[in-house]
């Protein structure tokens, strides 16, 4: 299975939420009628840690040319921490400087093991 998009509303982040419903769809992807006993993995992206941690200005150095504060913590680190594992790096998604440069944006690949 994979999981395209995952966004918890502003107001109800930080309360375990998220990491409520990634449990829940873990254990509904193996089971019929929303997922299979066939599925062996969930897979997903999320962006690359090094926006955070890489002082590069390709890398930390994005948030101010878009308008915005650093992230106060990892998408990559957030579902390492639910036990997905990393197996490739790759520019996936743009965004728009606010001097109007296009800035690639370099996602994780991640995956876990469901059964
Ligand atoms: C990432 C996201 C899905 C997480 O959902 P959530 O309900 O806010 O997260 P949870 O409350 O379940 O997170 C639990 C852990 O994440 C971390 N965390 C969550 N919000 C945090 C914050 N604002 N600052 C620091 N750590 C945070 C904590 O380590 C927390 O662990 P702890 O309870 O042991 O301290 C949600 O914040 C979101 O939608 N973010 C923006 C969109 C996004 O980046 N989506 C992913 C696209 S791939």
């Amino acid at each position: 299975m994979t999981i395209h998009s995952f966004f918890i509303l502003p107001d109800y982040r930080a309360y375990g939420l998220g990491r409520h419903a990634m449990r829940l769809a873990e254990a509904l992807a193996v089971e019929e009628p929303y997922g299979s006993p066939n599925c062996r993995a969930i897979a997903l992206t999320g962006l690359s840690k090094r926006y955070i941690y890489d002082d590069a200005p390709e890398w930390r150095g994005i948030w101010p040319r878009l308008g915005m504060e650093v992230p106060s913590f990892s998408i990559q680190e957030w579902y390492e921490k639910l036990g997905y594992v990393s197996w490739k790096e790759e520019p996936l998604y743009e965004e728009t400087a606010l001097d109007g440069e296009v800035i690639p944006l370099v996602e994780a690949f991640m995956k876990k093991r469901v059964q």
